[in-house]
C-alpha cells in the first residue's frame, strides 16, 4: 500500500510538470482530488490494508492528499495572478464614480444671470487685466484724484492693472454700441485687500447698464427689486441710500431685507434688518463724454452687485475664503 501512494504521488509530479494552462490544472485536479479521483481510491483501498498497519498507513494517506492538495492550490493561485481574466471576482462591489458638483458661485452666477435674461439683458464680458484707462479714467476717477482711493489695486504697469471692478465693461460695450443698452457684466475682480471672513484679494460682481432715452432713477428701482424678489423671495424689500461713486450721479448704495431674519435683526444684519449689496445710480454725463453718447438725448443707470456675497446670502455661508479653499468638504453641501 505504501508503494502505492508513492507511485501516486510520483505520477503527480510528472503530470503537475506538464501543466500549460488552467484547464490542464483542472484536469490534473479532477484526477487526483475528484469523488472518483486517484487519491479516493487510495481511501477506498484502506479497507484492504491489515489493520494494525491502518494508522500509519492512513497517516502517509492524509500527508499525500495534504501535499496535493495544496501545490494545486499554489500553481491555481499563480495561474490566476498570471492570467487577468480569471481573477475577476464579480461578486466585488463596483467602484462608486466620483461624482462632481457645481461650485455654489457659479450656481449662484447662474441663478443671477437667469433672471436678469428673463428681464430682457443681454450677457457681456470684458478682461480682468484691465487697462488704468478703462478701469479708472473713463468712470470719471483721474489721476491722482482722491476718489482712487475707495479702491487700490495690483498693478502690472503704471498702466495696467487688475481690474477692481467690472464697470470698466460698461465703457467697453458703450464704445461698440449705441443705445438702446441694456447689459449685465459678470467677472471677477482683484483688490488690494487683506483676506478675512468678508474680504478677499479676488472676488466676484455683477455690473448692470441701461441706456436709452428716457432712463429714470425709478427704472433702476422696479429692476433692484424684481431681482431682489426673484432671488430671495417676494418679501424682500429693498432700500435705497445716498452715497458717491464717481461714475453716476447720483449715487446710491442698495440694501436688501435681511435674508435670514426677513428683517427682526440677527446676527448677519448685525441686528438692523438690512444687509448691503452694492452700489447703483444714473450714469454720469461725464461717463457718456468718454464714449461720445448725446447726454442730452440719452440716459442710463448703472449698477454693481457682489456675486459672492449673494451667494453667502443665499446659502448662509459666513466666511468668503470658504469658496476659495476647494475643501472638498464644504463644497460637497451644495
Ligand atoms: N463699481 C462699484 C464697486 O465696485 C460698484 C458700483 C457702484 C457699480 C455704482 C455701478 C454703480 O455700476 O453704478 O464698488
Amino acid at each position: 500500500m505504501l508503494d502505492k501512494i508513492n507511485t501516486v504521488k510520483n505520477q503527480f509530479k510528472e503530470d503537475v510538470k506538464s501543466v500549460k494552462s488552467l484547464a490542464d490544472l483542472e484536469k490534473v485536479k479532477i484526477k487526483y482530488l475528484s469523488r472518483k479521483g486517484t487519491v479516493a481510491d487510495l481511501f477506498l483501498d484502506m479497507k484492504n490494508v491489515a489493520l494494525a498497519e491502518r494508522p500509519g498507513v492512513g497517516k502517509r494517506l492524509n500527508e499525500i492528499k495534504t501535499v496535493i492538495s495544496r501545490e494545486l492550490e499554489n500553481l491555481q493561485s499563480g495561474w490566476a495572478k498570471k492570467d487577468g481574466k480569471d481573477s475577476l471576482d464579480l461578486t466585488l462591489p463596483g467602484r462608486r464614480p466620483f461624482v462632481g458638483r457645481k461650485h455654489p458661485l457659479t450656481k449662484t452666477l447662474e441663478e443671477i444671470k437667469a433672471i436678469f435674461l428673463s428681464l430682457g439683458f443681454a450677457i457681456e464680458d470684458g478682461p480682468e487685466i484691465e487697462t488704468d484707462y478703462y478701469n479708472f479714467e473713463a468712470l470719471n476717477i483721474p489721476k491722482n484724484h482722491p476718489a482712487r482711493d475707495m479702491q487700490d489695486t495690483l498693478y502690472i504697469t503704471d498702466d495696467i492693472v487688475l481690474r477692481t471692478h467690472t464697470s470698466p465693461v460698461q465703457i467697453r460695450v458703450m464704445e461698440r454700441c449705441q443705445p438702446p443698452v441694456r447689459i449685465i457684466a459678470p467677472g471677477r475682480v482683484y483688490r488690494r485687500d487683506t483676506p478675512d471672513a468678508s474680504h478677499s484679494p479676488f472676488f466676484h460682481q455683477v455690473e448692470g447698464l441701461v441706456v436709452d432715452e428716457g432712463i429714470n432713477f425709478g427704472d433702476l428701482k422696479g429692476v433692484i427689486t424684481a431681482f431682489a424678489h426673484k432671488m430671495f423671495g417676494s418679501d424682500i424689500k429693498v432700500r435705497f441710500r445716498p452715497s458717491f461713486f464717481p461714475f453716476t450721479e447720483p449715487s446710491a448704495e442698495y440694501d436688501f431685507v435681511c435674508v435670514f431674519c426677513r428683517g427682526k435683526g440677527c446676527r448677519v444684519c448685525k441686528n438692523t434688518g438690512w444687509v448691503e449689496i452694492s452700489g447703483a445710480g444714473m450714469v454720469d454725463p461725464n461717463v457718456f463724454k468718454y464714449v461720445n453718447y448725446d447726454s442730452e438725448k440719452y440716459t442710463g443707470y448703472a449698477f454693481g452687485m457682489g456675486v459672492d456675497r449673494i451667494a453667502m446670502l443665499k446659502y448662509g455661508i459666513y466666511d468668503i475664503r470658504l469658496f476659495f479653499e476647494n475643501d472638498i468638504r464644504f463644497l460637497e453641501q451644495f
